[in-house]
């Protein structure tokens, strides 16, 4: 393991996280050391298993933890889980973070970031998406201190393709077979990753930090349409699938995961919050408003046929590669408990 530099990955153990240690622990070129708040979750004891994968059980949003996390390694993947921590938190522990690998010396840092919404959008405070501004803001501040000493670099995600599964993209079978997805999505394109080739990207940035320090790698495996998702899932599965628009108050009664829940959700609803934190409601309204007007659809595919050039490259390669069937399936580990916790 001497030879092997060593990567900490924070929030290796989610969904956008899993492929990254999977990667990094198959390439044999590096070795990992993932911080978990839980080492006896079902998904920290599977990547434990993998070679060169050592757990750290700490907090993303504990400065102690933090530091004894980043003591000593070459580089790091940091993915902080603002549904937890909050949109204020996330802000501070991300730089926070950022800071702390600085003072360890850390060769090459990471940022699993989304797109800054609100500065995108040309700042209309309607864009306000609190988990992703939270992560923009932070990743915009990475990239303003330059590449010496430590290189930097932001692999910019949008929503996961797998979300077709789980959360906010999964549509209701209906009595005749067919399969609906009422939502407010406007007629823009809206950039999904699939999670599958999350790991590629990462390895990528680790191995060439000539061409990815001070990059912002927005990726993408298409930039679709709502009414694009429904013809492409017909076409393949040979069901009829449809896009139902709704007006935002109608879809959010029936979307809201829980009365009154806030952005940071997967947080008991009754823990104190200030007013900077922003509801559920309001945190995707802005949301859905932001990728269904194709305005995150600015992802250069050539750059990326060209780094990853076995890729997925479409939704509908996706649903095939996937046998993709509309029927719901767990991706978000958040989720997952939520739901766990919640019971029948
Ligand atoms: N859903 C999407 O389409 C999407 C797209 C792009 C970006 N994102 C962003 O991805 C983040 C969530 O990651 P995910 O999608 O991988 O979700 P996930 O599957 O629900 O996983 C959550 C991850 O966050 C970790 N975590 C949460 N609180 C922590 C804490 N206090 N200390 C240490 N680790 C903590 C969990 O680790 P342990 O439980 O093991 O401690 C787990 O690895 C969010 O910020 C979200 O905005 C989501």
């Amino acid at each position: 393991m001497e030879n092997l530099k060593l990567i900490l990955v924070i929030g290796g153990t989610g969904a956008q996280g899993r492929p990254v240690v999977k990667a990094l622990s198959e390439s044999g070129r590096y070795s990992v050391r993932l911080l978990t708040r839980n080492p006896a979750s079902d998904q920290a004891k599977e990547l434990a298993a993998l070679p060169n994968v050592t757990l750290l059980q700490g907090s993303q949003d504990s400065q102690k933890d933090l530091h004894a996390a980043f003591t000593g390694v070459y580089g790091a993947w940091v993915n902080l889980d603002g549904f937890t921590i909050g949109e204020k938190s996330e802000i501070f522990y991300g730089i926070r973070a950022y800071e702390i690998a600085r003072h360890h010396g850390v060769k090459h840092y990471v940022f699993a970031n989304i797109d800054y919404a609100l500065r995108k959008a040309g700042w209309d405070e309607q864009y306000h998406c609190g988990h992703n501004d939270a992560k923009g803001r932070v990743g915009d501040l990475i990239l303003s201190h330059g590449q010496s000493t430590m290189k930097t670099s932001l692999l910019t995600t949008g929503p996961y393709m797998d979300m077709l599964y789980d959360g906010m993209f999964v549509p209701k079978e209906q009595a005749d077979g067919s399969f609906v997805w009422e939502n407010p999505a406007s007629d823009g394109k809206i950039p999904l990753i699939a999670l599958d080739d999350i790991g590629v990207y990462s390895l990528w940035m680790f191995d060439n930090p000539s061409e990815s320090a001070g990059l912002d790698l927005e990726v993408a495996t298409d930039q679709v349409s709502f009414a694009e998702i429904a013809e492409t899932f017909t076409r393949v599965t040979g069901k009829k699938g449809v896009h139902k628009c709704v007006s935002l108050e109608e879809y959010l009664v029936k979307a809201e995961l829980y009365p009154g829940a806030y952005s940071n959700w997967a947080v008991k609803p009754d823990v104190p919050r200030d007013e900077s934190f922003m509801t559920w409601r309001e945190n995707f309204s802005s949301w859905w408003r932001y990728w269904s007007e194709g305005k995150g659809a600015t992802r250069d595919m050539a750059f990326l046929d060209r780094i990853h050039a076995s890729r997925i490259p479409s939704l509908e390669a996706w649903m095939r590669v996937k046998s993709y069937d509309g029927r719901p399936q767990s991706v978000l580990k958040d989720l997952h408990e939520l739901r766990k916790n919640q019971g029948p």
